[in-house]
C-alpha cells in the first residue's frame, strides 16, 4: 500500500518525535493533541529540535522548512480522515488508547493502518479493541525519536502479513532500522532495559550509592550514554511506572514490580525532565 499522509496521536515526548521524522521523510503529517496548550508545547519541541539541528549544522534550513511545511497540528480526530497510517503515542493506558482508536476509526478509511507506539501493552489486546485487528500492529520507537535508529515492529496474533510488511517498510522510509519483536510485555528492548532501571532505583533505596555515583559508574564504567537515573528522568518516571505495572501484571516476577520510591515520585508529580523534577532537578 502507498502511504502519503501520516496521522500521529499525541504530541508528547514520543508523538512529537514521530511526527517530526514523518514530516522530515516527506509525508504530509497531522498530529493530534487533547488541547491547544499541549499541541503548541509539542509543536514547540519539534521547532526547537530542528532549530538546534540547524545551529549544530546537522539539519539544513531547507530540510527544516520542508519538515515544518509538511506538519500540521489539530485537536480534532476528524482531521485525520485522509491518513493512510495513524501512529498512536498517547499515555500508556489501555482505556485511553481504546477510546482514541474508536474516535479515529470513525474518521479514517477502512484500509488505514493503525499502529501503537506502546512500550508494554499487549498488541493483540489493543488490536482486538478495534474494528481492524488485521490492519493494526505495534511500531515501537525510541526516545529521542529523531536520533535513535531502532523501531520494533510487533505483530498482533491477528496482524496480516501485508500490514506487517507495510509497518516495517514505513519504519525504514523514516530512516529507521526495523526489527521484528514478539508481542510480549516490553517486546525485546524494554524486556531487558526496564528491570535494569527498576533495579537501579531499588538498589539506590538500599543504599548502594548516590544517584550521581551510580549514574557515573554505569556511564564511565560501562560506556552507557546515560546512567540509569538520567535515563529514567529522560524516559519519564510516570511512563516507566505505567510500564512496570503492566509488565508485572503479566509476568508476576518481582523484578518487574515498580519500587516504592518510583510510585511516590510519580504521585508527587516528579515525572523527570518533562516536569523539571525527577531524580535530578532541571
Ligand atoms: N538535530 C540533529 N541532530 C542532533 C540534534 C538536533 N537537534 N541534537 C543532537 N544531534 C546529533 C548530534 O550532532 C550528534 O551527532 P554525531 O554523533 O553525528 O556527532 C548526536 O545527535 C548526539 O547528540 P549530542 O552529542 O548532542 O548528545 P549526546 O552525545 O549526549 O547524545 C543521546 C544524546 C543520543 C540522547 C544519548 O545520550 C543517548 O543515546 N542516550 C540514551 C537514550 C536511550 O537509551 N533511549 C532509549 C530510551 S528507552 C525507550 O525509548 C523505550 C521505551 O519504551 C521507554
Ligand atoms: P508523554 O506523557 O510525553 O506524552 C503523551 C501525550 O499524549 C501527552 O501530551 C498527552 O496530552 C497526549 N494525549 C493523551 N491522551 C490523548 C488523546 N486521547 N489524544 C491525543 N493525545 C493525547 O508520553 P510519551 O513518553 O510520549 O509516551 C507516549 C507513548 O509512547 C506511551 O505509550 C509510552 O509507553 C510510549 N513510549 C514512551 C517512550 C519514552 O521514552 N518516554 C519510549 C517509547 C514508547
Amino acid at each position: 500500500m502507498t502511504i502519503r499522509t501520516v496521522g500521529v496521536l499525541g504530541c508528547g515526548l514520543m508523538g512529537s518525535g514521530i511526527a517530526q521524522v514523518a514530516a522530515a521523510a516527506g509525508y504530509k503529517t497531522i498530529v493530534r493533541e487533547v488541547n491547544d496548550t499541549a499541541l503548541q508545547a509539542g509543536l514547540g519541541r519539534i521547532k526547537k529540535f530542528l532549530a538546534d539541528g540547524v545551529a549544530k549544522g546537522k539539519v539544513t534550513e531547507d530540510a527544516q522548512n520542508k519538515t515544518l511545511a509538511n506538519l500540521t497540528g489539530t485537536t480534532d480526530t476528524d482531521d485525520l480522515e485522509d491518513c493512510d497510517i495513524v501512529v498512536e503515542a498517547i499515555v500508556e493506558n489501555l482505556d485511553e488508547k481504546r477510546a482514541i482508536y474508536q474516535a479515529v476509526e470513525a474518521a479514517v478509511r477502512p484500509e488505514t493502518i493503525v499502529a501503537s507506539n506502546t512500550s508494554s501493552l499487549c498488541i493483540t489486546e489493543l488490536a482486538a479493541t478495534t474494528k481492524r485487528p488485521d490492519r493494526f500492529g505495534g511500531l515501537h520507537f525510541f526516545n529521542p525519536v529523531p536520533l535513535m535508529k531502532l523501531v520494533e515492529v510487533i505483530p498482533a496474533l491477528t496482524t496480516s502479513q501485508e500490514t506487517k510488511q507495510a509497518l516495517a517498510s514505513f519504519a525504514a522510509s523514516l530512516g529507521k532500522e526495523p526489527i521484528a519483536a514478539p508481542d510480549r510485555p516490553g517486546f525485546i528492548v524494554n524486556r531487558l532495559l526496564v528491570p535494569y532501571l527498576l533495579d537501579a532505583i531499588r538498589e539506590y533505596e538500599r543504599g548502594l550509592g548516590t544517584i550521581e555515583d551510580i549514574d557515573k559508574g554505569m556511564k564511565l564504567g560501562c560506556g552507557y550514554p546515560m546512567g540509569p537515573f538520567t535515563l529514567l528522568d529522560f524516559v519519564g518516571l510516570d511512563t516507566t511506572y505505567y510500564i512496570a505495572n503492566i509488565m508485572f501484571d503479566e509476568f508476576r516476577e518481582p523484578r518487574f514490580a515498580p519500587p516504592p520510591l518510583l510510585k511516590r515520585m510519580v504521585l508527587a508529580g516528579y515525572h523527570g525532565r518533562k516536569t523539571k523534577r525527577g531524580f535530578y532537578t532541571y
